[in-house]
């Protein structure tokens, strides 16, 4: 974390994004909040395929939060549909364009048919060169407590031990957080990997982010100047 000296914005490595947005989008279109989450997954779908275009190495999306369960049972179970749909449509997909998935947060808690696709996922997208990494049933502070849990548990608990524990610890470090809808919080995401990540909080819905909105956030990025503690 120290010892970094200040630097103009090289290209980004790693995006993660807070997809947030899709109830309000259907809501402000008279939809239900279903037609919100589907519209979000073809957004998810187009901006994976842009991922390697962007020249990309990793992008993390949040999909799931250890917090949505709150939510009524109806909506986390179109959610946990939407996902099973999504894994099986778009795998054969991922494979073919060299997409290597990967999956933060306790998703081994998801329903046992969900996590038995996942493993599969996993499995046939290992050799894969740019990451998609899902956040499922993911909340930072209980990452941190795993990780920290582990390093203690096989000696010293430090700044480095602690960050090869966590669930990103095979992913490049994060430049860029991105939130849509207009929230100005981070909702328990990547609380530790963002210590020094740059940010964007845009209004746009979720549903309604597209590629160019990602190749501006992006250009927005490349502007700025990450000091780290220096001068
Ligand atoms: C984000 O959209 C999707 C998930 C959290 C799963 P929301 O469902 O939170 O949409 P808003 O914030 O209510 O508009
Ligand atoms: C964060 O959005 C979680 C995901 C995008 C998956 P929420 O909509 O759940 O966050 P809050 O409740 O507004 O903080
Ligand atoms: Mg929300």
């Amino acid at each position: 974390m120290s010892g970094d000296q200040p630097q103009d914005c090289a290209a980004a490595r790693h995006v993660a994004i807070i997809m947030d947005g899709n109830g309000r989008w259907a809501k402000a279109k008279g939809l239900p909040r279903v037609m919100g989450h589907r519209r979000g997954v073809e957004a998810v779908r187009a901006l994976v395929r842009s991922v390697e275009d962007m020249g990309l190495e990793c992008l993390t999306l949040y999909a799931f939060s250890s917090e949505n369960w709150k939510r009524p049972e109806g909506e986390v179970d179109d959610l946990m549909n939407l996902m099973r749909k999504f894994i099986k449509s778009d795998l054969p997909e991922f494979i073919a364009n060299d997409v290597r998935l990967h999956i933060i947060g306790d998703w081994q808690g998801l329903a046992p048919d969900i996590v038995a696709m996942l493993e599969n996922a996993l499995e046939k997208t290992s050799g894969g060169s740019r990451t998609l990494a899902v956040a499922l049933n993911y909340g930072a502070q209980q990452e941190i407590v795993r990780a920290a849990a582990k390093a203690a548990a096989q000696g010293e608990v430090t700044e480095e031990s602690i960050a090869a524990h966590l669930d990103t610890a095979q992913l490049p470090p994060l430049d860029l957080l991105i939130r849509t809808s207009g929230e100005v919080r981070l909702s328990n995401f990547l609380l530790w990997q963002s210590a020094y990540a740059e940010m964007l909080f845009v209004d746009t819905l979720w549903p309604d982010f597209t590629p160019e909105h990602l190749r501006q956030a992006l250009e927005d990025f490349g502007g700025r100047e990450r000091r780290y503690g220096g001068r």
